[in-house]
């Protein structure tokens, strides 16, 4: 593990999703005056939640944090604080561009278009910092108005420009129905694992917080301020002394990708049942779960069609330590198309060795994190209830509902943007030539196609349309708790 004055540094985000506070806010703000953001900033900095152990009671239970607080700047957002040329212009490009100018990368297109974006749009109020509330039932309303007193204190100067409310289902599960937050890096310094782990899953620090090795044996781009700007010495410097003018401002920092995703639930079970065979409800019911486990590489429970390809298997539901090329090459289990086995291909890239296929994939990993918006078309109940036809004949009930879907990585270009592009968004990923993600992927014109590899002949599912729409999003800066006291101090 690093050492505790690292990890009382870290924003927390990077460690642990917080499942168990399920209740949450995300304050879009803005800064209007640089003192009263300077002294709102002072009054927060206690407050954020970070990689610090959680304590244990006297019975050796953990006593993880009731109320959980996180905060990521923009790029605007830094500027506004009066951070230094050297440390904006440090940042990445597509730091600097925002989400929203992105759009011809992501495969932000048609309804999708930032156009007409609700948050984080180029019609929108301009953002310079989301705060991530989340807490537990119980303290959730107290917490909410802690904040709002802070916010009316800074009479003016940090001004809440939108609020979104989150939750969580108790069983995890998204809107389509499928378990999630399943498949994630086991981040090395921050997340401890006692069992062997055979797919590689343990990933380098640095792919993930700056200031760290990542999986090339590199520090990933930081952003750097003047030796002469930091007078109190609060932030450190760099572990080589090639920068002896300089300060490390992104150090324990991590680039967080938050976007609002809108998912269309009848149009999908819906285009999934336009492609059954069945002639009984029964039969339909069964065929439209197994065409969706294809699509997703993983069955509503969380198993992965890798470890049980013909019924969910409840006892596998957080099962992540597997691999596909070494044990389903052809994709007769998990389709090479689905979305698991795009977004994370583990051992199964194309045209190199199964070993580099494995470094590779772990240079583009993404920490995930979600939380609900809108009310479930269906319960959650309705795959494992025999009775419940409800996937079949579906009716859209007009209700928006989807993810916030967040992304934590070091390199926005390098980790998540690649996935969306050249993964997700990619009709010729890894030798498929027709295929995009049949989830998430920009399918616009509704002439998406997924094959299911099966013998002796595979199996096509057409007619598929985009599904998820994004409707709000923004690139953010999570920086160390040094460095916000720096932001204070500048
Ligand atoms: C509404 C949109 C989305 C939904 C409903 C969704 C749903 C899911 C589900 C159910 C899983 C399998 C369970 C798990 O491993 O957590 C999964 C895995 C995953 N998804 Fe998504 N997802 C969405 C968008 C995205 C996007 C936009 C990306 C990245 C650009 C992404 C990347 C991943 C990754 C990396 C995994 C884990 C793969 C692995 O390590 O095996 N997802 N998603």
């Amino acid at each position: 593990m690093l050492p505790d004055s690292q990890l009382k540094d870290i924003q927390g985000f990077v460690a642990s999703g917080y499942d168990y506070a399920a209740k949450a806010t995300y304050f879009f703000l803005q800064f209007k005056d640089q003192k009263k953001s300077k002294e709102w900033l002072e009054k927060i900095i206690p407050k954020i939640t970070t990689t610090e152990r959680w304590p244990v009671d006297e019975n050796g239970h953990l006593m993880p944090p009731k109320v959980v607080l996180h905060i990521g700047f923009t790029h605007a957002g830094l500027a506004a604080f009066g951070l230094p040329d050297s440390a904006l212009y440090s940042a990445p490009r597509e730091f600097i561009d925002g989400m929203a100018n992105r759009k011809h990368i992501l495969g932000d297109t048609g309804a999708s278009d930032p156009e007409n974006w609700e948050v984080g749009g180029p019609n929108n109020e301009p953002v310079h910092a989301m705060m991530l509330l989340n807490a537990t039932e119980d303290t959730f309303a107290d917490a909410y108005k802690a904040h709002q007193k802070l916010f009316k204190e800074s009479k003016g100067g940090v001004v809440v420009i939108r609020e979104e409310k989150a939750f969580r289902e108790d069983s995890g599960r998204e809107p389509f129905g499928f378990s999630d937050g399943v498949g994630q890096p086991i981040v090395k310094g921050l997340v401890f694992t006692s069992k062997p782990v055979v797919s590689g899953n343990i990933v380098n620090t640095g792919e993930f917080v700056l200031g760290y090795l990542n999986e090339f044996g590199v520090y990933s781009p930081t952003m750097v301020v003047p030796i002469e700007t930091d007078p109190k010495n609060i932030l450190p410097g760099f572990p080589d002394p090639q920068n002896p003018g300089y300060r490390d401002f992104g150090r324990n920092g991590m680039f967080l990708v938050y976007r609002k995703l809108k998912q269309d639930v009848a149009a999908f079970w819906q285009a999934l049942e336009a492609n059954t065979f069945a002639p009984t409800e029964k039969g339909k019911k069964a065929e439209v779960l197994w065409l969706a486990a294809k699509l997703m590489g993983r069955w509503p429970s969380g198993a992965p069609l890798v470890l049980s390809p013909d019924h969910d298997d409840p006892s596998l539901a957080r099962a992540d330590d597997f691999l596909y090329e070494r044990d389903d090459p052809e994709g007769f289990r998990c389709p090479i198309g689905s979305h698991v086995r795009r977004a994370n291909p583990r051992d199964s890239l194309q045209n190199i060795s199964w070993g580099d296929s494995i470094h590779t994939s772990n240079t583009r990993r993404i920490l995930r994190r979600a939380r609900l918006f809108g009310e479930s078309l269906f319960p959650q109940s309705a795959f494992s209830d025999e009775n419940d036809m409800r996937p079949v004949g579906l009716k859209d009930d007009g209700v928006s509902r989807g993810v916030h879907f967040f992304a934590i990585n070091a390199e926005t270009d390098r980790q998540f943007e690649f996935i969306q592009k050249i993964w997700i968004n990619n009709a010729g990923f890894n030798n498929l030539y027709d295929n995009k993600d049949a989830y998430v992927g920009n399918n616009e014109n509704g002439d998406g196609v997924m094959t299911i590899p099966q013998v002796p002949v595979r199996r096509q599912v057409s007619g598929l349309s985009r599904f998820v729409d994004v409707i709000g999003g923004g690139y953010f800066f999570m920086p160390g708790i040094a460095a916000m006291r720096y932001m204070v101090e500048c």
